[in-house]
């Protein structure tokens, strides 16, 4: 069965690659990101398959929401997914960053981290429990982050907003399990992506990278193929779940 699934940021790095392993399975995708279309064109002109849908908008701001989840249902006809993939990873060490600084950094990453994917996921989950046919086989998945069980030092909000977004997940599988919706999570460790690499091509790469026992951080189509899993094909009674796709760096 062809799904369509809204991804968010996908103009690069994770979400581009959620976007390919998406439409390779046959499914139809609207490509989003935060304000560069040719970006995300250029994305959709190389996915495969038809039928695929491009948009942008600031998830921090709760009109562009809805004007996203408006223009993908239209465009695809629908929406049977929603992949919350747009984040941002901004340092703000509380040893040296300013008052202001700091309550900067702490509401743009909540907002966009937290705030954005919890309008969009109240936003797709009402249409699918006001579709004539019923919510069967709606989804709701999350990227969270392996940082939102750690103590990184220099990025507080953003593991914050990562940890609450795991809890977000939760509290959807269970609101949403009587109407068949899944919602699950991913949370990835460390990504080879623009994101990813303004800490791995820091004085700090070497020793994340050993953070694995593969001694290598994750290409994004790793992650993609585990969020493309729980997003087409895992079974509801995963719904719940955080999967964790950091390469066994807990165990190490
Ligand atoms: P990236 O920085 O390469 O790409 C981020 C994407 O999000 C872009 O398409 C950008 O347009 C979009 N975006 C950013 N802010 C936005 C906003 N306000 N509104 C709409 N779109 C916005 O990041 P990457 O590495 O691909 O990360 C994707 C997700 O994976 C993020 O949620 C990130 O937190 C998570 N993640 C990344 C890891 C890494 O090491 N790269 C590790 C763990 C989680």
């Amino acid at each position: 069965m062809t799904l369509s699934i809204l991804v968010t940021g996908a103009s690069r790095g994770i979400g581009a690659a959620i976007a390919h392993e998406l439409a390779g399975r046959g499914h139809r995708v609207c490509v989003h990101a935060g304000r560069d279309l040719q970006a995300a064109e250029a994305v959709r002109e190389a996915l495969p398959g038809t039928g695929h849908a491009v948009a942008i908008g600031d998830v921090a701001d709760p009109e562009a929401c809805r004007q996203l989840v408006d223009a993908a249902t239209r465009d695809l006809g629908g929406i049977d997914v929603l992949v919350n993939n747009a984040g941002i990873f901004e340092a703000h060490p509380v040893d040296t960053v300013s008052f202001e600084d700091w309550q900067r950094a702490w509401r743009r990453t909540l907002d966009v981290n937290l705030v954005g994917p919890a309008n969009l996921a109240w936003l797709v989950a009402r249409r699918l429990l006001d579709r004539p046919s019923g919510p069967n086989g709606g989804r709701l998945i999350s990227v969270g982050s392996r940082g939102a069980y750690r103590g990184e030092p220099a990025t507080p909000a953003y593991g914050a907003s990562k940890a609450a977004l795991h809890s977000m997940t939760q509290s959807l599988a269970v609101a949403l399990a009587p109407h068949g919706i899944l919602a699950a999570a991913v949370a990835p460790g460390f990504v080879e992506t623009d994101m990813g690499r303004t800490v791995l091509d820091g004085p700090g790469g070497d020793a994340v990278r050993a953070q694995s026992p593969f001694d290598r951080v994750a290409a994004p189509e790793e992650v993609a193929q585990a969020v493309a899993w729980l997003a087409t094909d895992a079974p509801l009674w995963v719904s719940g779940t955080v999967v964790d796709a950091n390469g066994a760096s807990y165990l190490r």
